[in-house]
């Protein structure tokens, strides 16, 4: 077979290299393209634009598959800790005990913030957006380590600068919660694991030290793993597009927060829950939430499904779907909006509309009743989702600066008005 496409344009033939990745799929490497033809490819929204070769995270949308650095996302899900998973996608192998005791010691040594920084949290009005405060004080945490601001994307500074962003964006995090819901901070406890520290910091009383439930630990172990990574989604393509101007990782992953808040990303699994409640409240049935999705003239789409990639169960959908189950079971507790989402799901799964254009839920469908059944606010979902996603970012922003690869400037077929003269303001 040919390693070559040939393109036929204006009466010549071009022929293009075709790569072929590890997983086997293919590309037409079209990077001389405009000098060679003086043509661009248009393709509003990158659905087949592969923007980079990246070595992180392998997605199969048609038959389901995601694995980080090749191991499938159903053994890390089962099996791994966030930690562990974290210095995967980061490193790109699982770290041994010696590895895995140093990073975690880092997490440790980074969690608590610098008492300037923690002041900053009181200028914010209390209906303040937590994702807001999360992008802000993201970029504001380099404002006091400024060394971080000159780090490159190899050796002992990378890795103790990413270790300081794992572990800030958990504090930071937690801190807005608290902040916003007008309780006193909790310090970070070093004798905690990422995870526990976490809920210590979200959920402790001054008086009452919050006991982290193993079960509880669990889930948000498992909920953090899901999110690591998800190669060129839109949170992930900004980071590399703002780290591709040679912009600091702390502004770089700042710019990943507010891709990720739109509702149609990470702020998916919010909307998920404020339908369902809306469902429950109006008393209305599921199938009245399908048919206005499938109205053209109705903006609303059913949130938590559909996916660019996926055309097909998104493997995280369903890990969420049966650890939501075994959860509530766990926490003995009775989520009506549950049933809903069950009840939503398999209407859907019957309706053409949806087979006819491979909707299915995606990760966010079930996350949001996980999220409910430990404690985490709704303002705080697509936070959480942050936290999670911030090894993947950090991970493809070393990776863009190890390849050195371009700054990221698209083109554009112009569509406005032709050459024309000013007219003076006397004249119009
Ligand atoms: N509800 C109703 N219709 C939908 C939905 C939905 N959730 N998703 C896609 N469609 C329809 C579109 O209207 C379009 O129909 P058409 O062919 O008749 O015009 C068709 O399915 C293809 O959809 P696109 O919008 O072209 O798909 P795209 O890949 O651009 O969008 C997206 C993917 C944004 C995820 C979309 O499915 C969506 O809006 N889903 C709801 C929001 C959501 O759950 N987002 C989280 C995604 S996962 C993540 O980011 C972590």
């Amino acid at each position: 077979m040919s390693n070559k496409a040939t393109l036929n344009l204006d009466g010549k033939s071009f022929e293009f290299d075709i790569v072929t990745g590890s997983e086997d799929e293919k590309c037409v490497d079209i990077s001389s393209l405009r000098s060679e033809t003086g043509y661009i490819t248009m393709d509003p929204g990158f659905g087949n634009t592969g923007s980079c070769f990246s070595s992180i995270t392998y997605v199969d949308g048609t038959n389901g598959i995601l694995q980080y650095r090749g191991y499938p996302i159903e053994e890390v899900a089962e099996k791994a800790s966030f930690v562990e998973i974290a210095y995967l996608v980061l490193y790109g192998e699982l770290p041994n005990e010696e590895q895995l005791r140093e990073f975690s010691a880092g997490l440790k040594e980074h969690a608590p913030l610098h008492t300037n920084l923690e002041h900053h949290f009181s200028g914010f009005p209390k209906s303040a957006p937590p994702m807001a405060i999360l992008s802000a004080m993201l970029n504001l945490v380099s404002c006091f380590h400024p060394e971080v601001l000159e780090v490159t994307s190899a050796g002992a500074e990378f890795e103790r600068t990413a270790t300081l962003l794992m572990s800030k964006v958990r504090t930071i995090a937690a801190f807005a919660y608290r902040m916003a819901a007008g309780k006193p901070i909790n310090h970070p406890n070093p004798h905690l694991g990422y995870c526990g520290n976490f809920l210590h910091m979200m959920f402790s009383d001054p008086y009452q030290e919050y006991q982290v439930s193993p079960v509880v630990e669990k889930a948000l172990n498992l909920f953090l793993i899901l999110h690591a990574d998800h190669e060129q989604n839109c949170s992930t393509s900004t980071v590399r597009v703002v780290g591709s101007s040679r912009a600091n990782l702390f502004s770089s992953v700042a710019a990943g927060v507010c891709a990720l808040w739109g509702p149609l990303h990470g702020g998916a699994n919010a909307a998920v829950i404020a339908m369902l409640e809306d469902i429950r409240v109006s008393g209305k049935k599921p199938e009245h939430c399908i048919e206005r999705a499938k109205d053209k003239n109705d903006p609303f789409r059913l949130m938590g499904f559909g996916h660019r990639v996926y055309k097909n169960f998104d493997p995280r959908s369903i890990i969420l779907k049966k650890q939501v189950h075994k959860l509530l079971a766990e926490l003995n507790i009775e989520d009506n909006l549950l049933d809903l989402a069950l009840e939503l799901e398999e209407a859907t799964l019957k309706d053409d509309y949806f087979i006819s254009r491979n909707l299915y839920p995606n990760v966010d469908f079930y996350s949001g009743i996980l999220l409910r059944a430990i404690g985490i606010p709704l303002n705080m979902y697509s936070v959480m989702f942050a936290i999670g996603r911030m090894p993947g970012w950090i991970a493809n922003w070393k990776e863009l600066l190890d390849h050195k690869q371009r700054i990221s400037r698209p083109r554009q077929i112009y569509t406005g008005k032709t050459k024309r003269p000013y007219v003076t303001l006397m004249e119009r």
